[in-house]
């Protein structure tokens, strides 16, 4: 007889590994938001923390970590992208999350049509007009309006659950 799993807990004051397991529950699909800083240098940083927001008007956001280096460009930039990966741009999260020199160096990429950074072959690239940015703890809350919207039919997200890389499989 195999015993019954016992779920785990998180309540205030516990030891927050706890909460980010509760919270890598949820599966979601990866980003990479990119815009220019001041000096016309591409930035960007892997997001799991997007979400789409309104229809009418076009609405969606992305959560940055304050801490993120990406932080001060992205709530300054006029405009920014959010590219949404397919399952061959795990090699860009990894770029886009870690501490790598030059990022867009290694990974192909051109200028959109509202001057922010496209990510060649993504799933779907937003490029967006910076509508507001809000406080969320220690993240900022940057909402975007969607300009221009791309996408491919015939590829699959990379997914992110658990703190791995998934892909999604059928029966
Ligand atoms: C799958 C995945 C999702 C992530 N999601 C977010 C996110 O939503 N917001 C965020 O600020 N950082 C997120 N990160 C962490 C950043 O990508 C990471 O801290 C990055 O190095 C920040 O770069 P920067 O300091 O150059 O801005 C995520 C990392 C991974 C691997």
């Amino acid at each position: 007889m195999t015993d019954a799993p016992v779920a785990r807990e998180y309540r205030t004051g516990s030891d927050p590994r706890t909460l980010r397991d509760a919270l890598g529950c949820f599966a979601t699909g990866v980003t990479v938001v990119t815009c220019l800083d001041s000096e016309g240098h591409p930035v960007g940083l892997t997001a799991n923390s997007f979400t789409s927001l309104s229809l009418d008007p076009p609405l969606l956001l992305v959560c940055v970590a304050k801490a993120a280096a990406s932080a001060g460009p992205l709530s300054e930039a006029e405009h920014f992208a959010v590219n949404v990966l397919q399952t061959g741009q795990q090699p860009a999260s990894i770029t886009f999350s870690t501490r790598v020199e030059d990022r867009f160096g290694c990974t192909a990429w051109a200028l959109g049509e509202h001057g922010v950074p496209v990510l060649m072959d993504s799933l779907s690239v937003f490029e967006c007009a910076r509508r507001a940015i809000h406080e969320g703890g220690d993240h900022y809350i940057l909402v975007g309006e969607v300009k221009k919207a791309t996408f491919e039919s015939g590829l699959d997200p990379l997914l992110y659950f658990r703190g791995r890389y998934r892909r999604l499989h059928f029966d």
